[in-house]
């Protein structure tokens, strides 16, 4: 069964920025009248470390400045970007992840924003990550299927994430690694944690921007790695009875990188293995990665 050893991601306790002090995760407080513990009321980002420094970082910064204006929530996502880079550099990451999460501030418990803003708390932390699905990634994975019971804004980057850890949690009592999201238009949106696309007859298709997807960084990408690779991608939506005719399925994210899909609940995908336009694109990714390591930004 699919059970990635977190004891070893956190192997040594994060150095982490908590409101511009550097510190170890563990000392990092947090008031219980701050609104994201009472509120949900924050917004963070995952970003992956490669040989020591962020990827696709102005992506994942200009994704958090979004959302910072989404929510009203006066932080200034240039610091934080600052410190971000101040925190991997003290620390001893190379290979990695950075978890970022900005919440609106300690204030009293009204729901409306308060009118006198309170200052945003900003947690940066910088973990050691090992990519738990190198195996899984050359065989392909099942996957399942599990109604959609999300709020109407997954395109905002927000810490309620209750539907997708319940989702998380079925896929991996099932032996999953992710679980499939349909609507009740029989749609499938997005993974719990994951962008989705699928293959039919050489073409790509995935799930069109809207305020029922997270516009994925590891998705823009793909799309850019798609037209370099010449493979045709629309974005265009993949219902549930679809997945017989499709060739190929995959999903993205920043720690999952691409990884096949090679069966979904009973259906088999394709003819059941890892496909050519797939491969081409974990192949490009890789290089991607590769190329980033050794440059200069
Ligand atoms: N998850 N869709 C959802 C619902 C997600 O939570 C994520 C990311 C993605 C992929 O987005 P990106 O390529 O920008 O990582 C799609 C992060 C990694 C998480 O919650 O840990």
């Amino acid at each position: 069964m699919y059970d990635p050893d977190v004891s070893q991601m956190f192997d040594q306790v994060p150095l982490a920025n908590w409101n511009g002090t550097q510190m170890p995760l563990s000392e990092a407080k947090v008031s219980v009248l701050d609104r994201a513990f009472l509120f949900g009321d924050a917004i963070y980002e995952v970003l992956r470390v490669y040989g020591g420094k962020p990827f696709l970082f102005d992506d994942h910064i200009a994704r958090l400045r979004r959302n910072f204006e989404k929510l009203q929530l006066p932080a200034d996502a240039d610091i934080i970007a600052q410190r971000v880079r101040e925190t991997i550099a003290a620390s001893d990451v190379t290979e990695g992840t950075v978890y970022i999460q900005v919440t609106r501030g300690v204030a009293p418990r009204i729901h409306r924003y308060p009118a006198t803003p309170p200052t945003p708390s900003e947690l940066i932390y910088v973990s050691h990550f090992k990519d738990p699905y190198q195996e899984l990634r050359k065989v392909g994975t099942r996957v399942i299927i599990l109604e959609d019971l999300r709020w109407k804004r997954c395109d905002i980057k927000s810490v309620n994430l209750l539907a997708n850890c319940m989702a998380a949690q079925t896929a991996y009592e099932a032996g999953c690694p992710e679980a499939l999201l349909v609507d009740e238009k029989d749609r499938l949106i997005e993974g719990s944690r994951t962008s989705l696309f699928g293959v039919r007859d050489g073409r790509i298709l995935t799930t069109p921007l809207g305020q029922n997807i997270l516009p994925g960084i590891t998705r823009k990408l793909l799309i850019q790695l798609a037209g370099e690779c010449n493979v045709e991608i629309s974005e265009a939506m993949i219902y549930r009875n679809d997945l017989p005719k499709l060739d190929e399925l995959f999903i993205t994210g920043t720690t999952t990188e691409i990884l096949p899909v090679i069966q979904v609940e009973d259906q088999t995908i394709g003819d059941g293995t890892v496909g050519p336009v797939v491969s081409q694109l974990i192949t490009a990714y890789a290089k991607t990665i590769e190329r980033f390591r050794h440059s200069g930004g």
